[in-house]
C-alpha cells in the first residue's frame, strides 16, 4: 500500500507564488519523510488549467489558453524542480487522460442519478471560482480572498445532488483525523450543519473546460473537473487513464494538503462526489494557514508579493525551507518578515548547527591527526547519547503528526544542547592534560556523533544542509540502510577521516 500525497493543483493564471511553494516544500518534506522510513511514497502535484480564470488570462495576452497553459505548466515543472520537489507524479488536468477519467466519473455518478438540469443564479468570484455570499446584493462588493467584484450569473447549468449526502457528509468530517486542525474541522462542521445545497457542476460561458458529454454547449465546472486531477494522476497505467487503473495505482489519497481557503471543495464535495461514484474518500485534508508578509496579505496592489523565484536565487533552498518549515505552525498562519528570517536562519542554521559542526570538527582532526578519535566507551550511557535518544523520538512522533514545525525544533535543540554539553565539558581545557586524553576522545565523539544524528534528522528537511553535513563528517550515510536505523548512536566510526571542513551554511546580512 503507498502512501498516497496531494498538493492543491495549482491555477495556471500565473507562476507559483510563496503560498504554493509554501505547501509544496511541505508535502515534499513529509514525502521524504515517509520514504526514508520505508514506505512507499506517490507524491501528487500538478496544475488546474481550465476554468474561467484562465481563459480570461489568455485572452489578456492575446493567446490560445492551451497554448498559455502549456507555458506557465512548464514554469511549474521546472520550478519544482530548482526546488529539489521530489514529486512522483505531476498532473495537467487539460490532458486527455485526465478526460477520460472525467467523463467516466461523471457516467458513474450519472448513474446514480445525482445529476440533473436547474438554473444557477448568484453572484460568482472568478479568482476563487466559486458563488460567494453578497452580504448587501451590490454589483460592487467584492471578494473578500480576490478583492474584486463579484460577477452575476444566471444560466442552465447541470447539478450535483449534494444535499443528498448530508448524512454522509456529516458522518466522514466528524472523524477524529479527517479534517486538521481542529478549528478548521469546526468551521466546516458549522457549514454542513447549515445544510447542504446541490451544486452546480457544467457551465455554459466557459469554453476552456472539459465538455460535457451529452450536452453541447457545457463544459463541466472547473472544480468538478480538478478535483478529479488527483484521480487521474495515480492511474497505475500512464497510457490509458481510468477509475480502475486508479484506485490499482493507489487512490485512495492518504492526505490533501491545502490552503484554508479551499477546505469546503476538498472535505465536503469532493467525499459526496467520490461517494456517488463508489470510490473511497480521502483518508486526510489538512487545511494550512496563509502567509502574509510583515503582517500584511500579499497582493499585486499592494506591490507586496514575494517572488519565490527571488528568494531561491538569493538564499538558496533550505533557509527558505526552513523559516517556512520551522517558524510556522502546519495549520496556523504565518508572516514572512526579512529581519526574522535573517536572525532565524544566522542563528538556528549558522551559529548553532554549521558552528556545532565546525568547530568540532577542526579539534578532532587538530588533537586526532585529522580523524574521529577512537572512543573506548562507544556503547557506554552518557548524557548526550540520552539527549538524542529522545529527540529522536520525539522528533518522530511529531513528524508522524504532521507536525514539521516541532520535528524541527527537536533537532535544533539537540544542536543546542550538544553546544552546551561542549563548553560544560571544554576538551580545550582538558586536553592540556596528557592524563585527559580518554576523556577528550570521549567527549569529541560524543558531540561529533550527536552532530551525525542532527544531519540525518535534516535529511527530510533540509536536504541539502543534510547532505553537506554528512560529507564532512566522513560521507557516513548509507542509501541501502534504512535511514531510521541509521539514527541510533554509536555508528560513528573510530579513527574514520575527517575532511577538512568548510562553512556549511552562510550568514545572512541585513538589507
Ligand atoms: N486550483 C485550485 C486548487 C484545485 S485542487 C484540486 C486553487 N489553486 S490556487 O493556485 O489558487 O491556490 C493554490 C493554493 O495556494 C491553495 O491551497 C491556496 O490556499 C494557497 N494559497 C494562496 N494564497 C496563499 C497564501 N498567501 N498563503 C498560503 N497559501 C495560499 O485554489
Amino acid at each position: 500500500m503507498s502512501f498516497v500525497i496531494t498538493t492543491p493543483l495549482y491555477y495556471v493564471n500565473d507562476k507559483p507564488h510563496l503560498g504554493s511553494v509554501y505547501t509544496t516544500i511541505i508535502c515534499d518534506s513529509i514525502s521524504r519523510y515517509k520514504r526514508l522510513i520505508g514506505e512507499d511514497v506517490i507524491f501528487i502535484t500538478g496544475v488546474d488549467e481550465h476554468g474561467l480564470k484562465i481563459q480570461r488570462t489568455a485572452n489578456e495576452k492575446g493567446i490560445e489558453p492551451k497554448i498559455h497553459c502549456d507555458e506557465i505548466s512548464e514554469i511549474f515543472n521546472i520550478n519544482w524542480k530548482n526546488w529539489d520537489i521530489s514529486y512522483d507524479k505531476f498532473i495537467r488536468t487539460s490532458s486527455i487522460n485526465h478526460e477520460l477519467v472525467v467523463n467516466e466519473f461523471y457516467e458513474r455518478v450519472k448513474e446514480s442519478d445525482d445529476i440533473y438540469m436547474g438554473v444557477q443564479k448568484g453572484w460568482y468570484c472568478v479568482g476563487c471560482e466559486e458563488f460567494k455570499d453578497n452580504p448587501d446584493n451590490s454589483a460592487t462588493y467584492k471578494c473578500p480572498i480576490h478583492q474584486k467584484n463579484l460577477e452575476w450569473k444566471n444560466e442552465e447549468n447541470l447539478f450535483f445532488r449534494l444535499s443528498k449526502y448530508q448524512k454522509q457528509i456529516e458522518k466522514i468530517i466528524n472523524e477524529p483525523s479527517f479534517i486538521e486542525p481542529i478549528e478548521r474541522k469546526n468551521e466546516i462542521i458549522n457549514f454542513v450543519s447549515r445544510g447542504l445545497k446541490d451544486f452546480s457542476i457544467s457551465r455554459t460561458n466557459v469554453s476552456w473546460g472539459i465538455p460535457v458529454p451529452d450536452h453541447n454547449n457545457h463544459t463541466f465546472y472547473v472544480w468538478f473537473d480538478a478535483l478529479l486531477g488527483y484521480v487521474s494522476a495515480i492511474s497505475s497505467d500512464t497510457k490509458e487513464h481510468s477509475l480502475e487503473k486508479s484506485i490499482i495505482g493507489g487512490w485512495p489519497a492518504d492526505i490533501h494538503l491545502i490552503g484554508k481557503d479551499i477546505l469546503r471543495f476538498h472535505a465536503v464535495y469532493w467525499p459526496a462526489m467520490l461517494i456517488s461514484a463508489g470510490m473511497k474518500v480521502p483518508k486526510k485534508v489538512f487545511g494550512h494557514g496563509f502567509l502574509t508578509r510583515e503582517g500584511q496579505k500579499m497582493g499585486k496592489s499592494l506591490g507586496n508579493v514575494l517572488d519565490p523565484d527571488l528568494l531561491l536565487s538569493k538564499y538558496g533552498n533550505d533557509p527558505v525551507r526552513w523559516y517556512l518549515i520551522k517558524d510556522i505552525s502546519l495549520g496556523n498562519d504565518g508572516d514572512f518578515q526579512d529581519k526574522r528570517f535573517v536572525d532565524i536562519i544566522n542563528n538556528d542554521l549558522a551559529n548553532t548547527i554549521g558552528n556545532l559542526l565546525n568547530r568540532t570538527s577542526s579539534m578532532s582532526r587538530k588533537w586526532f591527526d585529522n580523524k574521529v578519535p577512537d572512543n573506548e566507551k562507544i556503547s557506554s550511557e552518557n548524557k548526550l547519547k540520552q539527549l538524542a535518544k529522545i529527540s529522536v523520538e520525539n522528533y518522530h512522533e511529531k513528524f508522524n503528526k504532521y507536525k514539521l514545525d516541532l520535528a524541527a525544533n527537536e533537532v535544533l535543540n539537540l544542536a543546542i544542547n550538544t553546544n552546551l554539553y561542549l563548553n560544560d565539558n571544554q576538551p580545550w581545557l582538558l586536553i592540556k592534560e596528557k592524563d585527559n586524553l580518554p576523556i577528550v576522545k570521549e567527549i569529541i565523539y560524543n558531540v561529533l556523533e550527536s552532530t551525525r544524528i542532527i544531519g540525518l534528522l535534516l535529511l527530510p528537511l533540509l536536504p541539502e544542509l543534510s547532505s553537506k553535513i554528512d560529507s564532512q563528517l566522513g560521507s557516513l550515510y548509507k542509501k541501502e540502510i534504512r535511514w531510521d536505523q541509521q539514527l541510533k548512536w554509536g555508528l560513528l566510526i573510530s579513527n574514520s577521516s575527517l575532511p577538512k571542513p568548510s562553512p556549511v551554511i552562510n550568514k545572512l546580512e541585513y538589507e
